[in-house]
């Protein structure tokens, strides 16, 4: 199997992902093949939730927070700011409780809460995942390339649905302390029952959120998650490693992309024994995961003269990848 066969024979994968350690070339191939599949006429949204603007890099354009920026016909790319949508967060529920209970200024004690929940790491990872969900369900665009960040957020990621429960448990939670202003609130509020009412209407929409996004991404017909390694002995075993724990999440793998292989053409040249040895080395670990990912390694990826970026440095590892345009 190729990376142009796996899409050509699965048209309604429209989700697309690549995992792995910091630093293997998921951002690059993320863009390759957005770049890819645009130019074989599909609209595509690369995105990332990466503060490190890496999309900026790879591009050349400052994206950030911007919401989608068009790179070329087809092809768009956007950067998250997740802190952004968190202070929206703290400003909507600062919102429902003026309303709520007709208050004017938010009780010090419920200000102190909602600043401490937005510095917790779940309220970021759902803030992100909102963010997420809002791009996904929307519908605009053919293909949805996630740019994820290295492997561990990636899991913590794909385990969002527990985490998302939690952020309910603490809007809950939220309307349990603020029982304790009933007394005086009650005098204020015109209709309880109605207010009860739109609070667990929105917690049903938010579970309602989770479910239609978490069946994409663990639906193997919609979602397409691939692996990048490169020919290194920790590399494969933490490869490998991960590939275990992904299964648990049910993500759909669907390959594995090896990255910064060195020509082998290069092997008849007049070569430095440095750089021979070098590629001894590396024929030994592509060897290797030949035998442990046996008839899943889709891709091998050149190590390129310099770094990734630009349309026409991201062409070439999209021809490397697809294999032609
Ligand atoms: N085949 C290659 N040849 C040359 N340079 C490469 C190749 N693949 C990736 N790079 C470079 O390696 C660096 C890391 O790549 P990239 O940003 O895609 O990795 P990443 O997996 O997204 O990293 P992170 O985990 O930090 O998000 C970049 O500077 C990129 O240009
Ligand atoms: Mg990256």
């Amino acid at each position: 199997m190729s990376m142009r066969e796996i899409f050509a024979q699965n048209p309604d994968r429209r989700y697309i992902m690549f995992g792995g350690k910091g630093g293997l070339g998921k951002t690059t191939f993320s863009a390759a093949t957005a770049y890819w599949l645009a130019k074989q006429g599909h609209k595509v949204l690369v995105f990332s939730v990466d503060p490190q603007a890496s999309l900026s890099d790879i591009f050349k354009r400052d994206i950030f927070g911007k919401g989608p920026v068009m790179i070329m016909p087809n092809l768009y790319a956007q950067e998250i700011d997740a802190d952004q949508r968190i202070r929206e967060y703290q400003e909507e529920i600062r919102q429902k409780i003026r309303d709520m209970y007709g208050m004017d200024e938010i009780p010090e004690e419920i200000e102190n809460y909602i600043q401490a929940a937005a510095a917790e790491p779940a309220m970021e990872e759902s803030a992100i995942f909102d963010e997420v969900v809002d791009i996904v369900v929307s519908g605009d665009y053919d293909y949805y390339i996630y740019d994820l960040v290295p492997l561990g957020h990636a899991l913590y990621y794909l385990s969002m649905a527990s985490v998302y429960d939690q952020w309910i448990d603490k809007i809950t939670g939220l309307r349990e302390e603020m029982a304790e202003y009933d007394q005086v609130a009650k005098v204020m509020r015109r209709d309880q029952e109605s207010e009860e009412d739109k609070i667990l209407e929105e917690l049903q929409y938010i579970k309602h959120r989770i479910n239609a996004s978490s069946s994409i991404l663990t639906d193997k017909k919609k979602t397409a998650f691939y692996f990048v390694l490169t020919p290194e002995e920790m590399i494969i075993l933490d490869t490998k490693k991960a590939a275990g724990l992904f299964a648990k999440f049910d993500v759909p793998l669907c390959g594995y992309i090896v990255n910064r292989v060195i020509p082998a053409e290069l092997s008849s040249q007049n070569i430095p024994p440095y750089l021979r040895n070098r590629m001894e080395m590396q024929t030994t670990y592509l060897n290797k995961i030949n035998q442990i990912f046996s008839g899943e390694v889709l891709a091998h990826v050149p190590e390129f003269e310099r770094d990734i970026t630009g349309l026409p440095m991201i062409e070439e590892v999209a021809k490397a990848l697809f294999g032609g345009m």
